[in-house]
């Protein structure tokens, strides 16, 4: 919000401290003497002045106005609106993303443009710098679903600011799904390799990763696996495939509710992902689970930490999470490592170009 009070004064304070209108300067043409060579050389030096900068000052103010126009509109734009302007084929991919997060948004669109799939992109800016700045550059590719969270919070992992933005995320993706499309969510602190959609085999409702670092064998089973130590499972919610069916919409709003009854606290100081876990637990009687291959879609705590895991599995990976880390710089850091940080030197395939 800051920064959108800032923008709109910095364009009124321009405007203004040109008051000069075509009009004014006709006027004041008529009081000179044109016959005194001086004044002619004057008269002659102001036309070119104003015909040269009034034209660009108007040029200016256009811009202006029409980019306070636009931001108005963007305010409007609904997420009907949104999902059925990106929307191919019935799906959209979704994030959710705040100004922080802005470097991780284009290093993730760059992976998806180099799959083709970038079109069907949708970001649900979490404040309204971030859809300002992306519509500006890539119209009508993000929405802002109102109340926008407190921006100052919202992006330190385990903080109760954390926990409330990333509780959004169910009631999002519930109203995609209630206008009727396929949805897959994904962390921005991903990468993809592949095109991940081969992999959504069959009619099931949810489809889902396991964030649990421990190798399974190639051929692993799609079930939801066994509970953990914590009694639950540990089903990363950073990427999730839901089809628009009475099952998946079940599972979002059980997140939901686990969210509610399981507040964040100062001792627990947890993230949204233990509630998605405990809904998924309780729904799976009534809803088909599907959990894709680890080899294609590994926790970032086996593909960041066991070289021979990667060797073993080379050329079957898909989506890259950098996950098991926390801190913008240590995930750069690890990306760079990897030769997965793409804006250094790909920012221009970014549709967003360079942010
Ligand atoms: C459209 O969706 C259907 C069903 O989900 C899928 O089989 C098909 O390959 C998709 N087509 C394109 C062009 O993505
Ligand atoms: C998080 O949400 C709760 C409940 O809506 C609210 O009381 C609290 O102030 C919010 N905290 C932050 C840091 O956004
Ligand atoms: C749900 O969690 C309980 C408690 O940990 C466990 O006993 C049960 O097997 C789980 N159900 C499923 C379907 O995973
Ligand atoms: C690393 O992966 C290999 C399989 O490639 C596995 O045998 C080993 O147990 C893994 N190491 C750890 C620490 O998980």
């Amino acid at each position: 919000m800051p920064s959108v009070l800032h923008q709109r004064s910095t364009h009124s304070s321009l405007a203004n401290s040109y008051p000069l209108s075509p009009r004014s300067s006709s006027s004041s043409e008529r009081s000179f003497s044109i016959f005194s060579p001086i004044n002619l050389l004057a008269l002659l030096s102001l036309i070119v002045i104003l015909g040269v900068f009034l034209p660009w000052m108007n040029i200016q103010e256009s811009i202006f106005s029409s980019s306070k126009v636009s931001n108005s509109k963007w305010r409007e734009y609904s997420l009907a609106e949104a999902a059925s302007f990106v929307a191919k084929n019935g799906t959209v991919i979704v994030c959710a993303v705040s100004q922080p997060y802005l470097p991780f948004l284009n290093n993730w669109l760059i992976s998806l443009t180099r799959q083709k799939h970038h079109e069907k992109v949708l970001v649900i800016a979490e404040d309204y710098a971030t859809l300002y700045k992306v519509n500006e550059r890539w119209p009508g590719h993000a929405v802002l679903v109102p109340p926008a969270p407190d921006a100052q919070t919202a992006h330190k992992f385990g903080s109760q600011g954390f926990f409330n933005f990333t509780s959004r995320r169910p009631r999002h993706l519930l109203h995609i799904l209630e206008l009727g499309y396929n949805v897959m969510y994904n962390d921005v602190d991903m990468v993809w390799l592949a095109d991940p959609f081969p992999y959504l085999q069959g009619n099931h409702d949810v489809y889902f990763t396991d964030d649990m670092a421990a190798v399974k064998p190639l051929h692993h089973s799609h079930e939801l696996p066994p509970p953990g130590k914590k009694g639950r499972t540990y089903i990363c919610s950073c990427m999730i495939f839901l089809r628009p069916t009475s099952g998946a919409k079940l599972v979002m709003r059980k997140w939901i509710e686990e969210l509610k009854a399981q507040p964040w606290s100062k001792a627990k100081k947890a993230n949204d992902q233990p509630a998605f876990n405990w809904a998924l637990n309780k729904t799976a009687g009534e809803v088909d689970l599907y959990l894709l291959p680890q080899s294609a879609f590994p926790t970032g705590g086996l593909y960041f930490k066991n070289q021979s895991w990667v060797q073993e599995t080379k050329g079957m990976h898909v989506i890259i999470h950098n996950n098991y880390i926390t801190g913008f710089e240590k995930k750069i850091k690890r990306f760079r490592e990897f030769n997965l940080w793409y804006v250094d030197d790909h920012t221009l395939e970014s549709p967003l170009g360079r942010i």
